[in-house]
């Protein structure tokens, strides 16, 4: 009857738009955001327009993802498979929820995406929805269409006249994805794991030999876990993770070149930029280094990778991942000071970090100089010797 389109205004979107009107003969409400990819999303009113679109919703995204899904992700140093920041997995589920609210709102009984048949986003999507909306029906034209080549698209798309100028965006050679937290690659070329990429693939970034020969050093201000400030100067949480991705790109930092895992069993190659928040991670541990209980910390780290399995694989809003988010926001309390880091050829090095009200480095206790009242040092005999009794009875049993 109605269903509510996740409509970029690209090609693939744009006939997605049109085969829904012809296959389903249903209404379409469409929803753009501007979610930090850098492209305008105003034009896509217009080209909704064309389509008799009706009901079109555009909306500036950017705080909301950043406050609400970026910085929550963050504070547990999350990383899937040891490398990947999750950069399109965790914009998956503020889509989602934006396009069951707009439902709601327009009285919608289905919502449709534009994510393929193999890959993580159609799951991610989906789950996201079903979460939201148990009982909202699901269109995905990718796992439907017979459109099967992107020489079928065109065709399709040329007898629709939908608008040549849109063919011309497709200039990229890659499947790309991009938000306030990175610009993704795949495909094509990058098909081949053994095949380096091309150095002009690369958008947000510099090669790090051909970044500044000058370091550049930056001071990094943490409330609750979460950065507040950049050189004393206060940003709101979309502001500073520009701000990171400017000085990161700068300086050829957050480059990655990745196989991965996915959700749906296959291994696929992508590469990632994530310049602020390859900053972002290393200040955070930083900042927790100096504010975090001992074992505090190492359950947080223990608990990270099926924290970022959740995200990955499109968990956000169930239950499990909600619990590990009390978890983990309840930790970040004293997590409060700053940290100061070098900016040089691709590398983020910390160089500094202090809080005020909460670190929990005793530099009395910690020194290696003549000290009074950390612990009585004999008593450290006794605490290995307890810790080894174990290890002696089994060598001891073992000698016998
Ligand atoms: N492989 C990455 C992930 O699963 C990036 C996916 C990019 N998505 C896209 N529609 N181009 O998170
Ligand atoms: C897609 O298949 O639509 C993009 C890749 C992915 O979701 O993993």
């Amino acid at each position: 009857k109605k269903t509510v389109l996740a409509f970029s205004g690209g090609l693939d979107t744009s006939v997605i738009l049109k085969w829904l009107q012809d296959t389903y003969q249903c209404e379409v409400v469409t929803f753009t955001a501007d979610i930090g990819q850098g492209e305008e999303i105003e034009p896509a009113r217009a080209k909704a327009k064309q389509f008799g679109i009706k009901e079109i919703f555009i909306e500036d995204l950017r705080e909301e993802f950043v406050r609400d899904y970026v910085f929550p992700m963050f504070r547990a140093n999350t990383v899937y498979e040891g490398e990947y920041l999750l950069g399109t997995s965790i914009a998956r589920p503020l889509i989602a929820k934006r396009q069951i609210e707009i439902a709601r709102a327009t009285g919608a009984d289905a919502v449709s995406h534009g994510a393929t048949g193999k890959g993580n986003d159609q799951v991610r999507f989906e789950l996201g929805y079903y979460a939201l909306q148990p009982d909202i029906h699901v269109i995905a034209p990718w796992r439907e269409w017979d459109l099967t080549s992107r020489e079928k698209l065109l065709i399709y798309a040329e007898k629709q006249g939908i608008p040549i100028e849109m063919k011309q965006k497709q200039g990229s050679p890659y499947s790309m994805d991009a938000n306030l937290l990175h610009i993704s690659y795949e495909g094509r070329a990058l098909e081949d794991p053994a095949q380096a990429p091309e150095e002009s693939m690369w958008r947000w970034s510099v090669a790090p030999e051909a970044a500044p020969d000058e370091p550049e050093y930056l001071d990094i201000e943490y409330e609750h876990g979460d950065i507040v400030a950049l050189n004393g100067e206060k940003l709101s949480p979309a502001a500073v993770l520009a701000k990171l991705n400017q000085l990161g790109g700068k300086h050829g930092i957050g480059r990655l070149d990745l196989v991965e895992n996915r959700y749906v069993g296959m291994k696929s190659r992508g590469c990632y930029e994530t310049p602020g928040g390859t900053i972002m991670l290393r200040a955070h541990r930083a900042i927790e280094s100096i504010t975090l209980d001992r074992e505090v910390a190492h359950l947080k780290d223990d608990l990270m990778p099926r924290y970022a399995a959740l995200i990955y694989n499109g968990y956000w809003w169930s239950p499990e991942r909600k619990l590990l988010q009390t978890m983990i926001d309840g930790s970040q309390t004293s997590v409060n000071g700053w940290v100061r880091v070098k900016l040089y050829k691709g590398n983020v090095m910390v160089i500094g970090r202090d809080s005020k009200t909460d670190s929990l480095f005793d530099p009395n206790i910690a020194t290696f100089e003549d000290d009074e009242g950390a612990y009585n040092h004999a008593d450290a005999a006794g605490f290995i010797k307890l810790n080894a009794l174990r290890m002696r009875i089994a060598q001891a049993r073992r000698n016998s």
